[in-house]
């Protein structure tokens, strides 16, 4: 039940804090280490390479979730929408491991994609929210999300779990491989709980940049760098799915490269910069697009703030700043819909889990 709240989104985006609280919970073992059952663990330690298969903001999760494997575990992933593997078959190494992201468990794309390799023969894990679902049951292992039932359309809360999964997928495989991360990712994703309720509190910020800048416009555009770039896709299918605000999430140094043409009086720009290794390269692209009329917003990460219209979120991990990033793009589209009267949780042409290919 939605209680208080006018629609499940909003409530789904302030669960995230409680959310993230109780996947710690579920995946910690009696002395508070976290811990996957071992066969998954030994099916991702004797992978040479390893396939992430999903749609929407599933895949999204996905983008992000093969950095924290590549990075922690050191195995190399490919992530592909389920939708276009069966076209675009990459080809396979000896002993490759499926990982199957779906909020609902049902997405057809994505089960098209489970029945044809487990006829080849390969292992595969679904990553979910809902037990028993078909994705779950076709696949050998299951990780669960924890998230409870979300209801609104938009994914929100699913998406933060699904990279709080990912990366405890990939510290507990890498701490399995003999790694040192010098990490304590019970603590760090304790410190993400905690900045996510900061950002939940700060919902009238993120409502006067949508009342502002999104009320009327018809386009937008989201631009990062690295993982910030992951979280820009997202939150550009958040706005148009919900506002039908033709938005894009772009990588900032490819604006140059054709997509700065769209730039004109006004046009509402997003930018993340949340890593020190981004902040000079995106704020020139900041520069770029201001200079040409955008109206340029930054989220920045604390420490990495500067001059001009920025919005300053709570320092956390830097690997796992999409958890945290994500929630004013979620608060935005959500604010954007409402200006715009639009149906929030149940947007046109849309349903809740795609069961058709
Ligand atoms: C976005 C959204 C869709 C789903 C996609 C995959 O807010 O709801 O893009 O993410 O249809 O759905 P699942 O994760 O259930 O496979």
């Amino acid at each position: 039940e939605k209680g208080t709240y006018p629609h499940y989104m909003l409530k789904e985006i302030d669960e995230q804090p409680l959310v993230m609280r109780k996947i710690i919970q579920n995946y910690q073992d009696d002395q508070g280490n976290l811990t996957i059952d071992q066969e998954i663990i030994d099916a991702m330690n004797d992978a040479d390479r390893i396939y992430i298969i999903a749609a929407g903001t599933s895949y999204h999760a996905g983008l992000v979730g093969k950095q924290f494997i590549e990075k922690m575990a050191k195995i190399p992933v490919e992530v592909h929408i389920s939708s276009e593997f069966g076209y675009n078959m990459p080809l396979l190494p000896e002993k490759p491991l499926f990982i199957f992201i779906s909020q609902s468990g049902e997405t057809a794309d994505s089960r098209a994609v489970l029945v044809k390799v487990k006829e080849m023969g390969y292992k595969a894990i679904t990553i979910t929210n809902v037990p028993g679902s078909t994705l779950s049951r076709e696949a050998d292992y299951t990780l669960l999300l924890h998230a409870g039932p979300e209801i609104a359309v938009a994914s929100t809360k699913a998406y933060t779990a699904q990279l709080a999964v990912l990366v405890i997928l990939a510290e507990v495989t890498a701490k399995r491989r003999g790694m040192k991360l010098g990490l304590d990712l019970v603590h760090e994703l304790g410190i993400i709980a905690n900045a996510m309720e900061v950002l939940c509190n700060e919902k009238e910020e993120f409502e006067s940049i949508a009342r502002e800048f999104l009320t009327v416009t018809r386009n937008a555009f989201f631009i990062g760098r690295g993982l910030d770039f992951y979280v820009g896709l997202e939150g550009a299918l958040k706005l148009k799915e919900i506002s039908y605000i033709q938005a894009e999430g772009f990588a900032g140094g490819e604006l140059k490269h054709g997509t700065i043409a769209l730039i004109e009086e006004g046009t509402p720009v997003i930018a993340l910069a949340t890593q020190e290794s981004v902040n000079l390269g995106i704020r020139g692209n900041v520069q770029e697009v201001a200079a040409r009329g955008a109206y340029a917003c930054i989220i920045s990460m604390k420490g990495l703030e500067a001059e001009g219209d920025t919005f300053v979120i709570p320092e956390v991990h830097d690997l796992l700043t999409p958890l945290i990033s994500v929630i004013p793009l979620q608060l935005i589209s959500y604010y954007a819909a409402l200006h715009r009267d639009c149906d929030v949780d149940k947007p046109r042409n849309l349903a809740k889990s795609v069961t058709v290919e």
